[in-house]
């Protein structure tokens, strides 16, 4: 019996350690149901359509591929960052004050609903709360040119 004691203790440890912030952990985070569907469906189509290049960590790749997470650029406008799923981006861009030139290619068969998938995901993860981006909110964004 006198053995269950530090037992319990180490299990105590390891069910309170910080966990590091990588994305499983970070989907945790989110408390509404609602916005907690389009991430999960956004974090699939995320892997599949993004993760790549900016990668799951959503770092990016040294000076070829901007990050997503911390981003300035990508905090600045969810309209633009909208448009740049859509309809791709090309030219030098400014991200956290380092210099990006590539293309990123457009991809014109994703959905208003599957680019608020990844728009709520993307913008409920990495200590952003959001909320959740509607489909019709998207397809307003893809009605006008933001400013780049
Ligand atoms: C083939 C690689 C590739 C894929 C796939 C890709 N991107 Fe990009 N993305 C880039 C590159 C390269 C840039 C920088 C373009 C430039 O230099 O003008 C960029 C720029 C961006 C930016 C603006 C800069 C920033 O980092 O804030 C956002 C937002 C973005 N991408 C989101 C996405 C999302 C969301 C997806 C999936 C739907 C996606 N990208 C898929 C390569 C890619």
């Amino acid at each position: 019996m006198k053995n269950l004691i530090p037992f319990s203790f180490l299990l105590f440890f390891i069910a309170c350690a910080p966990k590091s912030s990588n994305d499983e952990n970070t989907l945790a985070k989110i408390s509404d149901p609602e916005v907690m569907k389009y991430a999960i469906a956004g974090k699939t189509l995320y892997e599949n359509h993004c993760g790549n290049c900016h990668q799951s960590n959503g770092e990016g790749l040294g000076n070829l591929i901007p990050p997503l997470k911390d981003s300035d650029y990508f905090k600045e406008s969810i309209h633009r960052a909208v448009w740049i799923m859509k309809y791709g981006q090309k030219g030098e861009i400014t991200v956290n004050g380092k210099t990006f030139n590539q293309e990123m290619p457009a991809s014109p068969r994703l959905t208003p609903l599957e680019i608020a998938q990844i728009s709520t995901y993307l913008l409920n993860i990495w200590g952003m709360e959001e909320g959740k981006i509607t489909s019709s909110e998207v397809e307003k964004y893809l009605k006008t040119k933001p400013p780049f």
